[in-house]
């Protein structure tokens, strides 16, 4: 059965659309359904249903998540759902000049969901953009193995 895989997107300027357009153009094979959406005008309904998310947020303010985002993460933190029938990966990107705040965007993301239930699998990517790197370039070999990790768990789980 093809694993269905949801990505939902932060971003101020773009850089992590373009991550997600890049991880759906390599993951979505058959084998895995993927769906790219925007945070705009989300809720925590978007989790109702259960199922695997990735997670694709950039970093602003002092450490926030950017602004389409926030109706989302705010939503998590006021209605406080039952999240225990989610699954979710985490790619946040950041830069370390913030030091103090390095990837917090995605970080809190993370937070959130853990808390009401839901259920990390594999590490989360964070990308640094004082770098140098290409996030939508790192992020094709994490998300080859991350999916592959979930693939794994899915067959445990059946
Ligand atoms: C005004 C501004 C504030 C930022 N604040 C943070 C921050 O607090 N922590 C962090 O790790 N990165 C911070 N960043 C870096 C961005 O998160 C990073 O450049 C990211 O790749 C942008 O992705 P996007 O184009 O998807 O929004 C900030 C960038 C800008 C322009």
């Amino acid at each position: 059965m093809a694993l269905e895989l949801t990505i939902l997107v932060g971003t101020m300027t773009g850089t992590a659309q373009l991550v997600a357009q890049e991880l759906e153009l390599t993951l979505d094979d058959g084998e895995t359904r993927v769906k790219t959406q925007p945070m705009d005008g989300l809720d925590a309904g978007v989790f109702a249903g259960g199922g695997l998310f990735l997670i694709c947020s950039s970093t602003y303010g002092q450490g926030d998540v950017p602004d389409n985002a926030k109706n989302l993460y705010e939503s998590l933190q006021t209605a406080r759902p039952d999240l225990s029938n989610v699954q979710y990966g985490v790619i946040a990107l950041g830069d370390r000049t913030y030091a103090e705040t390095f990837c917090n965007g995605g970080k809190r993301f993370d937070a959130i969901l853990s808390e009401l239930g839901a259920r990390r699998i594999g590490d989360m990517m964070l990308h640094d953009a004082s770098a140098g790197t290409m996030p939508e370039e790192l992020a094709v070999p994490w998300g080859a193995d991350w999916i592959s990790q979930c693939r794994k768990e899915a067959r445990l789980a059946a």
